[in-house]
């Protein structure tokens, strides 16, 4: 149980808020870059409760800005792209992607106002997929070489979904290895050949038992935490009967992300975005270790759970997450269909918008959950006393680019000498992978 004050500490993400200027210090998707292939490539987004613009001008390139025009306040969105920048439809004002006014066509002729006004504009990256915003102070850090960076775009998909809930308790249920026996159980196998774009649905490791069987009949992990360079490691293991041990690596990469496997031969990179305090957005990279990932096929899967422009699950708590008792009872743990993100969706905004932890009673599966909480609390302490480079991936930028992976792994070991299997299983992976994926 923590105290509203703590709660609201690790909760709060608006401007000159504790955890809202940690999350600040690091690259935040704003948008898909999906999203911007329109003929008029200007989208709403909201991030960290700012409202702001995104564009890609006549260039190509991007820019996100305040939504106000600095004139009088009228909306950007629904400005004219062109002449370089987009232009506020109320007086014409024109602002170039970096936020400078570079024109106000109804001030006299000759004046030179328009240099020194500029709109609020954020630096934007695309990586894969991804527009990136850093909306902190200085200079923002350089990425990590994380595998969903360093994979080619034929062997990386990126999709998000929008959950009404606070950021953290979407974050943290990522990092609760324990729930996937529960909530994600399937009362019976489906043939793993079926399980492509889908999670826990594949074999474990190189077993032919199903993951959904593995998961339901070993409830019980024994779960590891380790700090790393990047934020932590997770590792939970299953001792089986027959002297084996599933041994599943999944990863917290601060400030809010996290990094699984989702099959043998992909993980999931996903970042847990706040809309605002009360909202999030969860961003996902589908890296590939083997094929190139089949975006036509991922994306139809998802957009049929997920209703365009915002990307809001079309299951959701306005119709019960189409929970049904017959399901519940035959096929599922949650009657909430076979979609896992739904079960996920539930799971985090039933407890309420922001989740009241001073009612909470946390257990030993909540092992990873305690020590995340203990390293946002220890950066938030660290930005008070100025001391930003003792933050994860915020120190040498040198370092930061050199970090890579992370491992993220099933594997299935001999109980006696585990500690090994999942890094031999990974390096297997890597060395037969099209791109370069080696540590
Ligand atoms: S309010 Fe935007 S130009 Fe006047
Ligand atoms: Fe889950």
């Amino acid at each position: 149980m923590m105290s509203q004050e703590q709660n609201d500490l690790l909760t709060r993400v608006g401007r000159g808020t504790d955890a809202g200027s940690v999350l600040r210090l690091y690259w935040q998707p704003a948008a898909l870059a999906d999203e911007l292939m329109t003929a008029r490539p200007v989208v709403p987004v909201r991030l960290l409760g700012e409202d702001l613009v995104l564009f890609r001008d006549l260039e190509g390139k991007l820019g996100l800005i305040d939504r106000h025009c600095p004139h009088r306040g009228a909306d950007m969105l629904y400005g004219r792209l062109e002449d370089g920048g987009l232009r506020c439809a109320f007086h014409g004002w024109n602002f170039d992607r970096s936020g400078q006014c570079i024109e106000q066509p109804g001030e006299p002729e000759g004046s030179q106002m328009h240099k020194n006004i500029r709109i609020r504009s954020y630096p934007v990256v695309e990586k894969n997929g991804i527009v990136f915003a850093y909306m902190g102070p200085g200079d923002p850090p350089p990425f990590p070489a994380l595998d969903c960076f360093a994979a080619p775009d034929t062997h990386v998909f990126a999709f998000k979904g929008l959950w009404e809930c606070n950021w953290l308790q979407a974050m943290e249920v990522g990092i609760d290895p324990a729930h996937a026996s529960f909530l994600h159980r399937f009362l019976q196998d489906e043939d793993p050949a079926d399980s492509y774009g889908k999670q826990f649905r594949d074999k474990a490791g190189e077993t032919d038992i199903p993951m959904t069987r593995l998961l339901r009949e070993y409830p019980r992990p024994d779960i590891k935490v380790e700090e790393t360079d990047y934020g932590m490691r997770l590792i939970s293991l299953r001792h089986m009967e027959d002297g084996r041990t599933h041994v599943r690596v999944t990863n917290q990469i601060f400030p809010e992300t996290i990094c699984i496997p989702m099959s043998n031969e992909m993980t999931i990179t996903q970042w847990h975005v706040p809309v605002d305090d009360e909202t999030c957005y969860w961003y996902s990279m589908f890296t590939s270790f083997g094929r190139p990932v089949d975006k036509t096929l991922m994306r139809e899967q998802r957009l049929k759970e997920h209703r365009l422009p915002d990307y809001a699950p079309i299951k959701n708590r306005a119709n019960n997450y189409g929970y049904n008792p017959d399901e519940q009872r035959d096929v599922t743990y949650t009657g909430m269909g076979l979609d896992i993100n739904v079960h996920d969706q539930w799971a985090v905004e039933s407890m309420g918008r922001i989740q009241d932890r001073t009612e909470e009673h946390l257990g030993r599966t909540d092992v990873g959950i305690m020590k995340y909480r203990r390293m946002l609390r220890a950066a938030i302490d660290n930005v008070k006393n100025g001391q930003i480079e003792a933050l994860p991936m915020r120190g040498d930028a040198e370092t930061t680019k050199a970090i890579r992976g992370p491992i993220s792994i099933d594997a299935i070991a001999q109980t006696e000498g585990w500690e090994e299997s999942w890094i031999q299983s990974d390096g297997a992976r890597r060395s037969g992978c099209a791109w370069d994926a080696t540590l």
